[in-house]
């Protein structure tokens, strides 16, 4: 892989993606955009990577928004080509078929929240802050961001946060549902890893089932998102791991998972 922006490791199965500007924050600039794509494609196709975790580079940012030197120079055409590209790449890991944990070590703002809420579960030092400032700058969240923060925290309390801009701290984003866990700075990653690991014991297509349950389900009605659970479920039922996972509790011994 050629990445300029993002370092990617993997180890015991866990891939850790970081994104790596720290003397801009980590802001997304198209390089940087480009490099996420590539990382997490080459996690979706390394059957030995069972999740990953996302983080950013240095002790100041997880990500500090989209490169505000790239949107100054945009216009409609350009702007709306800007966002669709940003989303499509969030989407991708949004909709990533393995889990994904964000641990976020600092400033989470605009593009970086935006980012953060793509994935499926956020952890947050201490340290970190969130927020969508892009009305500071004259330009609303284009990368997913009125719809996920809406979806997370509820109409009324996206609508405060989009509308003034205001930057929270890693407490209150916990109290709003905006992250999962709030963990001293110097135990952030040990704390992701630990969640990684513990997903990584389970049956990983049962994993993947469930990320698609809920990423599909959530968007269809309820009737239509259990449809989806039912047949999901019944998936679940032909694999070799169901026969593993249900023999193993009832001989009272842990189950060796294959992802078959
Ligand atoms: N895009 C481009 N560059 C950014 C950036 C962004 N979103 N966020 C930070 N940077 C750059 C700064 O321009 C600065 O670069 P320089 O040293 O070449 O001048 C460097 O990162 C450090 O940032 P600085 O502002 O000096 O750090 P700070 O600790 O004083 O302030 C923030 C931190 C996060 C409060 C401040 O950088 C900020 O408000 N950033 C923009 C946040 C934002 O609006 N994000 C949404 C974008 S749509």
């Amino acid at each position: 892989m050629d990445l300029a922006n993002v370092l990617y490791e993997v180890k015991d199965g866990i891939a850790l993606v970081t994104v790596n500007r720290p003397d801009k924050l980590n802001a997304l600039n198209r390089r940087t955009l480009e490099d996420l794509a590539e990382a997490f494609a080459a996690a979706s196709s390394d059957a030995s990577v069972g999740a990953v975790i996302l983080t950013g580079a240095g002790e100041k940012a997880f990500v500090a928004g989209a490169d505000i030197g790239e949107i100054a120079g945009l216009d409609s055409q350009s702007g709306r080509e800007f966002a669709l590209y940003g989303q499509g790449v969030f989407r991708a890991i949004e909709t990533f078929p393995k889990p994904v944990i964000a641990a976020v070590n600092g400033f989470a703002l605009g593009g970086g929240c935006e980012l953060a809420m793509a994935c499926h579960v956020r952890i947050a030092a201490e340290n970190a802050s969130f927020g969508q400032p892009e009305v500071n700058l004259g330009v609303i969240p284009g990368y997913g961001g009125t719809q996920r923060l809406a979806r997370l925290v509820g109409r009324g309390l996206a609508l405060e946060l989009l509308l003034t801009g205001d930057r929270i701290a890693a407490p209150r984003a916990a109290e709003l549902g905006l992250v999962n866990a709030v963990v001293p700075s110097a135990d952030l990653q040990a704390r992701a890893t630990e969640t990684a690991r513990k997903m990584l014991t389970k049956a990983p297509l049962a994993l993947r089932h469930c990320l698609e349950a809920v990423n599909t389900g959530l968007d269809m009605p309820l009737e239509e998102g259990c449809y989806l659970e039912a047949t999901l479920f019944g998936l679940c039922c032909a694999s070799e791991d169901m026969k593993e996972g249900t023999d193993a509790f009832l001989q009272k011994r842990k189950p060796a998972f294959k992802g078959r």
